[in-house]
């Protein structure tokens, strides 16, 4: 039976996998940091030589992109040296290994989505470290999928999660409206992971939904989904500085996957609707 190794099981892309792998014939292996903290050498390849898994997916992350600011050996230690960990091990075994980046690579100036070839100058500690952790793959793994992705939301901490909270108590809320991207639904993303996974269409893919918007029009669709009467009032990145900058424009496009596949994620307000469905 095919055996998958999945480190950071109990974030929002692992649960997501979990549901997508359901009822099929699939042994998962689900770690997070109390069975395997992936910026440990040793405890990687005795996991990894034991169970002898055919694919290893990396959903382990440090993604608190302002903490990352303060704490740059702690992020580099899990974005960087985590999935140095596991593509030494993979590359040992012969596990495929997915390793998830993300828009944080890119110095968010352009003014067109970001292909997979375009050139990468993070601007924060956590983007740069992210960075590290693709080269590492890159340099140590021989059968790799890098996939970024952006705006991720699912079970757990997100900024859906939060909007929803807010509405419960709060008439307005001030939301950042001059930084662009796409919402992306970690079921959506855990799709695509699993349209790769049997192939090998290996290097590096963008995974977003389709299409754009800002963080206050995501936030107006959420209540205009859930049905919430909380107004969003649209603000500057000035009005709300940040310990870590953020790309001003995030727009992946996912050339590769369209180019290679016929795997397509959904629009974002058609993921959200779903998501929102799920949990209301
Ligand atoms: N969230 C986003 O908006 C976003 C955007 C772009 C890319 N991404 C990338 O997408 C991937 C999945 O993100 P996500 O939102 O699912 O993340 P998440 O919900 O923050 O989950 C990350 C998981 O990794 C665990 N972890 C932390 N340190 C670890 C270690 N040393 N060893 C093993 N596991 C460890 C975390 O545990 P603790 O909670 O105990 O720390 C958590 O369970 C990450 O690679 C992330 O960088 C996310």
């Amino acid at each position: 039976m095919k055996k998958l190794l999945i480190t950071g099981c109990n974030g929002q892309l692992g649960r997501a996998l979990n549901r997508v792998y359901e009822g099929e014939q699939v042994h998962i292996i689900n770690t997070d940091v109390p069975e395997l903290d992936i910026t440990d050498l040793d405890a990687v390849m005795h996991i990894v030589r034991e169970h002898k898994p055919h694919v290893i997916m990396n959903c382990g992350a440090m993604t608190a992109v302002d903490l990352c600011e303060s704490e740059y050996e702690k992020a580099f230690r899990i974005n960087a040296i985590g999935p140095r960990n596991l593509s030494i091990a993979a590359r040992e075994t012969g596990a495929k290994l997915f390793q998830i980046s993300t828009d944080y690579v890119f110095s968010g100036n352009a003014d067109h989505p970001y292909v997979e070839t375009d050139v990468v100058d993070p601007q924060s500690v956590y983007g740069s470290t992210k960075l590290a952790g693709e080269q590492f793959v890159r340099d140590f793994a021989d059968r790799y999928f890098i996939i970024r992705t952006a705006w991720l939301y699912g079970e757990g901490k997100n900024f859906a999660a939060t909007m929803l909270r807010l509405a419960e108590s709060n008439d307005t809320v001030r939301v950042v409206s001059d930084q662009f991207g796409t919402p992306t639904s970690a079921l959506e993303l855990a799709k695509m992971i699993h349209v790769l996974e049997p192939t090998e269409n290996y290097g590096i893919f963008h995974g977003t939904c389709e299409g754009r918007c800002s963080w206050a029009d995501f936030a107006a669709e959420i209540f205009r989904q859930a049905g919430k009467r909380t107004k969003v009032e649209y603000i500057t990145t000035a009005e709300y500085p940040t310990p870590a900058k953020r790309p001003a424009y995030s727009v992946l496009e996912n050339r590769m996957l369209h180019l290679t596949t016929d795997f397509r994620l959904q629009q974002w307000q058609d993921a959200l609707s779903v998501y929102l469905k799920e949990i209301l």
